[in-house]
């Protein structure tokens, strides 16, 4: 799939943009603080139904105004489809075709992208919330059914933590009331669980062979799923997996009563990643966190295509000249000329190798794009 034009009205520092893009590569350059960041985000923003930035829509109204649209042209197999939302204070609409959809997480599964920016080494450094955040974004961008689970279980678990603090604090006599909230939580909990285990058994796959490509093989890079459940073997199935959570939430009750919130379950499980067998995040060098973060996203992509049979829109945001040799032969390797890459940059200086095949170059300046003749 590929985005054929963007339009960005009073969005972030955009006043009035619009934009033909090429269906290979374009690649987009200016100094900091021009807009580069913004105009991946008003992208991002439609493959997630969120921006990667923050979710408060009204930081995204340029500030002198009072309301935005971003509308985007995509190219799909099937045919062309507009995307758009509209932004005010505090509301967000999107369109389907000019069709107004109920809710705007409705926007997931119809544009496919996958970013790649210098925060994705978060994703390897820091705490599990960031690789639950990437797990459940692009099992969310292929399979809306998931995100759909994904909202139940979140409206679950505040209504199950409101009752834990309640009886903690003594106002609820309604003790009686949690187990039926274990067993709606443990259904939908399991669900989530068993999709997340299928995709990374998928991912894991595609992972280590760009992490063994990168690193002529020296390299291998295993991702393992986390729970939080005790006693948990990948090899249950539906019924004695939910069996397991609803176990497991009975041996903390007191815990949780005590605390006032769910302490188990697929909001606090974690994917671990080792290279060559050791923990990456607890001992990886640098080197080989930025390598895996990169192995993961070339694993989104193939990952994605065998899902919808059509490659994501590729964005990746300034960290091409961050790359060393083999990174950036890995990440050309695949591009080559069959995904569609919007790449941002303050000099074109590294990015020769990227322009075997048809490509646009754009300059940024001030919230303004200009198309250059090359
Ligand atoms: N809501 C907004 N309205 C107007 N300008 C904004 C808004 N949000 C951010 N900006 C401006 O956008 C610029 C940052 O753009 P960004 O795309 O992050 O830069 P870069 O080109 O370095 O990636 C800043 O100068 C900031 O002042
Ligand atoms: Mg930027």
């Amino acid at each position: 799939m590929y985005l054929e034009r963007v339009l960005c009205r009073n969005f972030r520092n955009f006043k009035e943009l619009m934009l033909d893009l090429n269906p290979n590569l374009n690649i987009f350059l200016g100094a900091n603080g021009q807009g580069k960041t913004n105009f991946l985000e008003s992208i991002y923003l439609m493959a997630t139904a969120n921006s990667h930035r923050s979710s408060i829509s009204s930081e995204m109204i340029n500030w002198q105004q009072n309301k935005s649209l971003v509308q985007l042209l995509l190219r799909r197999r099937e045919g062309k489809i507009k995307l758009a939302m509209r932004l005010e204070k505090n509301n967000k609409q999107v369109e389907i075709n000019d069709n107004p959809l109920d809710k705007v997480k409705e926007l997931f599964g119809y544009l496919n992208a996958v970013l790649f920016s210098p925060e994705d080494l978060k994703l390897i450094k820091e705490g599990p919330s960031h690789r639950r955040e990437f797990i459940d974004l692009e099992i969310s961008q292929v399979s809306p059914y998931y995100n759909h689970l994904l909202s139940k279980y979140d409206h679950l678990l505040s209504q199950r933590n409101k009752l834990l603090k309640s009886i903690r604090e003594g106002k609820s006599k309604n003790r009686e009331m949690l187990p039926v909230w274990d067993e709606q939580l443990a259904t939908i909990g399991t669900k989530i669980i068993l999709k997340r285990i299928e995709v990374i058994n998928k991912l894991k796959i595609l992972a280590r062979l760009s992490q063994r490509k990168i690193t002529e093989g020296r390299e291998n890079l295993e991702l393992e799923y986390d729970t939080s459940l005790n006693h948990f073997s990948p090899k249950m199935g539906e019924a004695e997996l939910r069996n397991l959570f609803i176990d497991s939430l009975i041996s903390k009750r007191d815990q949780e009563i005590s605390r006032g919130y769910t302490v188990i379950g697929p909001h606090r499980d974690d994917i671990i990643l080792r290279v060559n067998e050791m923990n990456l995040r607890k001992y990886g060098s640098q080197g080989q966190q930025r390598t895996a973060a990169l192995a993961l996203k070339l694993a989104e992509l193939e990952f994605m295509k065998s899902e919808t049979g059509e490659y994501p829109v590729l964005l990746l945001d300034d960290v091409f000249s961050e790359l060393d040799g083999l990174r950036r032969k890995a990440l050309i390797n695949i591009i080559a000329d069959k995904i569609q890459t919007i790449i941002t940059a303050t000099d074109g200086e590294n990015l020769s190798g990227l322009k075997n095949n048809s490509y646009n170059v754009y300059q940024v300046k001030k919230g303004r794009i200009k198309k250059r003749v090359n």
